[in-house]
């Protein structure tokens, strides 16, 4: 059986005080008896990070937006997998789409970004979706497929249990429209047909794939009630502690 997770991706948002009472309010609101129903991340800004240890208390996991794949050196500006593990972390987005448009991020890079991640013991994230383009194209399935297995091409098979793709429909980020629960199973499935080919059936039935665009409390157990998707990626409504903290009430539901 696969837990269900939500994972709050915070972007480039809130000032370190502020994130610190949102982590508070999200870990104070999250129940100890949901531990065995449904597991929750947080992903601040990097700078934020070192303020969310003790917010968090344990009950909360802690992720980053972003790292590199080198471990250390003449990377000016770089973040590694070993210094985000340093500060507690133990999950990272990989390949947001947001990256992929405003900074060039490459499938190949992401492909490294998701080893490097695994190597330092992080549970990588991986953000594949399309465009309203090619939605429209009808080239959805066909472009998804091949950058998911651009993303994973390099990892290894006893790995491949632990990571998690996120189904993130460009069209469906930050604009109040999510799709629709049916489609993305529709996609969730297809993601999971992929691993199992590429891998085998027993490591895509433990891999979980996350929904995310315009998730928040009142949709979110459209999507979890679904076959293949076993929780979100959540931007704005995780920015607010009582909508984030509904969408977990109503998965352990
Ligand atoms: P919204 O939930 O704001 O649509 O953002 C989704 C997202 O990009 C999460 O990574």
């Amino acid at each position: 059986m696969r837990k269900p997770i939500i994972v709050g991706n915070w972007k480039m948002n809130l000032t370190v005080p502020v994130a610190e009472k949102l982590a508070g309010d999200v870990a104070s609101g999250y129940q100890a008896d949901w531990a065995d129903k449904v597991e929750v991340v947080v992903c601040p800004t990097y700078l934020q990070i070192p303020a969310m240890a003790d917010v968090l208390s344990g009950r909360v996991g802690l992720g980053a937006q972003d790292l590199f794949w080198e471990e250390e050196g003449a990377y000016t500006g770089e973040i590694s997998a070993n210094m985000l593990k340093e500060l507690g972390c133990g999950y990272v987005i990989i390949g947001h789409s947001e990256r992929r448009e405003y900074l060039g991020e490459t499938n190949e890079m992401v492909g490294k970004k998701a080893c490097a991640a695994l190597a330092a013991g992080l549970v990588p994230i991986i953000c594949v979706g399309e465009s309203q383009k090619q939605r429209e194209a009808d080239e959805t399935n066909e472009f998804l497929e091949k950058q998911l297995l651009a993303a994973v091409d390099s990892i290894e098979q006893a790995d491949m249990a632990q990571v998690i793709v996120a189904y993130e429909p460009i069209w469906a980020i930050g604009s109040g429209d999510p799709a629709s629960p049916e489609d993305a199973e529709e996609i969730a499935s297809l993601i999971r047909e992929t691993l199992t080919d590429k891998y085998s059936q027993a490591e895509a039935q433990q891999c979980r794939i996350l929904y995310g665009g315009s998730a928040k409390a009142d949709n979110i157990a459209g999507f979890i009630g679904q076959d293949n998707i076993d929780g979100a990626l959540v931007g704005g409504a995780s920015l607010d502690a009582k909508e984030f903290v509904g969408m977990l009430t109503s998965v352990v539901k």
